[in-house]
Parts: structure tokens; sequence; C-alpha cells
């Protein structure tokens, strides 16, 4: 057990200064590389606060026209608003529930009704609540695992179909850190981002040879309000979304499968995949309720 243990260490810890490493010399080659979207528009989910209104930024500052889509119209429009009078692009707005089936045939049905092409698509609505499993609002549930799990795969399905017919596209899914490792108090939240990273690995091996690349983003956690929302301590070790956006449209432009913003976020997910699985549950479980003694009063509300 205590060899297992050590041997654990020395691959987390080589692992480590592997992705230290390699973090470098992609940040050096990223430097000279152009990732020009000019006559290319991408559709992004979730765009009207947090990760997804800073990837509406980062997309439209790099020459791409934008799609957002979220429930929040006004904000949205306010955001494509934002974007025409700052860069020379196009920004388009669909309003949509995608927490419902119809909001994702809304969503895609107004896409084709005004002819645009969607050359890259970005997953990012989601949503979690905070309680155990056995004690939040089972409506609740539901709705995560809509807008998680069922809206992202349909999205996916629909737009890569048509990726795919056409020889070119990228999709990326924002998933978390949270696919690598149990979550106690985050019931379905976890599993649902697991099966983003799982459905983007399986679809990558698909469509390998189509012309179509897909990429996860696995980021820790990030500045959003997100935390505060579910009644959490908002995390020290937290990202900027802009950092997390940058991070996300670079690994998706140059391609990578699986990408991790921040070395430091690499190395928790080594040491803490290496832990056997009950030490894995302890730890995240001490973890989310040192944050959940120093957030806000209102907690598990469900
Ligand atoms: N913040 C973190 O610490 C963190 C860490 C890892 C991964 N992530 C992931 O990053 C993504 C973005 O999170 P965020 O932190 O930026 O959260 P956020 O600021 O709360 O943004 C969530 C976005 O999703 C949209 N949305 C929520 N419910 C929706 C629905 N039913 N239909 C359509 N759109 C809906 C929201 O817009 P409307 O309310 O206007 O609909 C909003 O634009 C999520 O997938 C999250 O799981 C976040």
């Amino acid at each position: 057990m205590k060899k297992n243990m050590n041997t654990g260490w020395l691959v987390a810890g080589a692992a480590a200064a592997g992705a230290v490493c390699c973090s470098l010399v992609r940040k050096k080659k990223e430097k000279d590389r152009d990732y020009s979207g000019y006559g290319k528009t991408v559709l992004i989910t979730g765009a009207s606060s947090g990760i997804g209104m800073e990837f509406a930024d980062v997309f439209a500052s790099n020459g791409f026209d934008v799609v957002l889509t979220a429930r929040s119209e006004e904000k949205l429009k306010s955001i494509a608003r934002d974007i025409e009078f700052n860069y020379p692009v196009n920004a388009d707005v669909i309003p949509a529930d995608l927490s419902t089936a119809e909001g994702v045939d809304i969503l895609y049905n107004t896409v084709k009704q005004r002819g645009i092409r969607i050359d890259q698509l970005v997953n990012n609505a989601g949503t979690g609540v905070f309680g155990s499993t056995v004690d939040v609002d089972t409506d609740k549930l539901s709705e995560l695992i809509q807008l998680n799990i069922t809206s992202v795969t349909l999205l996916c399905r629909l737009f890569g179909a048509d990726m795919k017919q056409r020889h070119e596209g990228r999709i990326l899914n924002v998933a978390s850190l949270g696919a690598f490792m149990p979550d106690p108090y985050f019931n379905v939240y976890g599993p649902s981002k697991a099966y983003e990273l799982y459905l983007t690995e399986a679809m990558s091996g698909e469509l390998r040879s189509s012309g179509v690349s897909m990429s996860v983003l696995c980021p820790g956690p990030v500045r959003t309000g997100l935390a505060k929302k579910l009644g959490k301590a908002e995390s020290r070790f937290a990202l900027t979304p802009r950092e997390v956006a940058e991070a996300g449209f670079r690994g998706m432009q140059s391609g990578e499968l699986i990408i991790i913003p921040n070395w430091k976020f690499h190395l928790l997910k080594d040491v803490i995949c290496h832990l056997p699985v009950r030490c894995r549950i302890a730890f995240i479980r001490a973890w989310q309720e040192h944050l959940l003694a120093n957030g806000p009063d209102d907690i598990f509300r469900n």
C-alpha cells in the first residue's frame, strides 16, 4: 500500500513537471500563431455572463462573427452592441432556454432560418446545484441534466453533422476540473462534466478523419460569481473568466483535445487522480466543507 502511494506521488511529480514544461513550450509557440477568424462564425452558448461573455469578446477580437445565446435577451443585445462597436464583426443574438428540448430546436432552427453557417461551436452554458444528491430539488436536478448533458449532446450532434458535411469545424465543450474527480455536495454537476469530457473524447475519435476538431475545456474554479450563487466562498486559486476564455480559445484553435488552463490545475488533477479513491473523496469533501463554512449565510437553498 505504502509502496503504491510512493509510486503515485512520483508519477504525479513527474506529470506535474511535464505539464509545466509543456505549458512553457506551448506558450512560446502560441506567440507566433495566427488565429484569425475573418469570414468565420462562432456560436457561443451561455454568452450573457461569466466565461461565455469573455469568449464572445475573445472570438470577436480575433475577427470571428459571433452568434450569442442564453436566456437573458437584453444582456445579450447589450453585449452584441459592444462587440460590434469595438470590432469589425457581426454579432447576432438568439435567446433560448437550453434546459428545454424546445430551446435547442429554437436555436438550431433560427440559425438555419437566418442562413448563418456555424464554423465553430462553444458549448459553454451550464449550471450547478449545491447540496447532497438526496436532498436537492428534483426539478433542479432534471434542469441541470437537460442543460449540462442533453442540450450539449444535441448541439454537438446537430452542428457537428453540418460541420462533418463541410469537412471542417471546431467544437469546444466547457466541462470542469470536476470531470476528473468525485465532488461530494455537488451531486450531479461533477458527473455531468465527466459526461462532457467522455462525449468529447468519443466524438473526437468518430470525427478524426472528417476535418472536425473536438476539444473540452476543464477549468478549476473561476471568478464568475457562480460559487457565490451556489452558496460557497470563492476559491483563492480561482482564475479570471478572461484567462479561462483565452486558454479555451487558443487550445481549441490549435486542436488540443483536453484543455486545462493553468499549470496549478494540471498539478492538482494529477495529484488527486493518483490518490486512492476514498482519499480523493475525503479530500474534496473536506475542501467543499471549508468553502461552505466560509460562504454566504444562505447556503443549501435548493
Ligand atoms: N465558475 C466556475 O468556477 C466554473 C469552473 C469550471 C467550469 N465552469 C463551467 O463554465 C461554464 C460557464 O460558467 P460561468 O462560471 O461563466 O457561469 P455563469 O456566469 O453563471 O454563466 C452561465 C451562462 O449560462 C447561461 N445559462 C444558464 N442557464 C441557462 C439555460 N437554461 N439556457 C440557456 N442558457 C443558460 C447563463 O445565461 P442566462 O442566465 O441569461 O440564461 C449564462 O450566460 C459552465 O458550463 C460551468 O459549468 C465554471
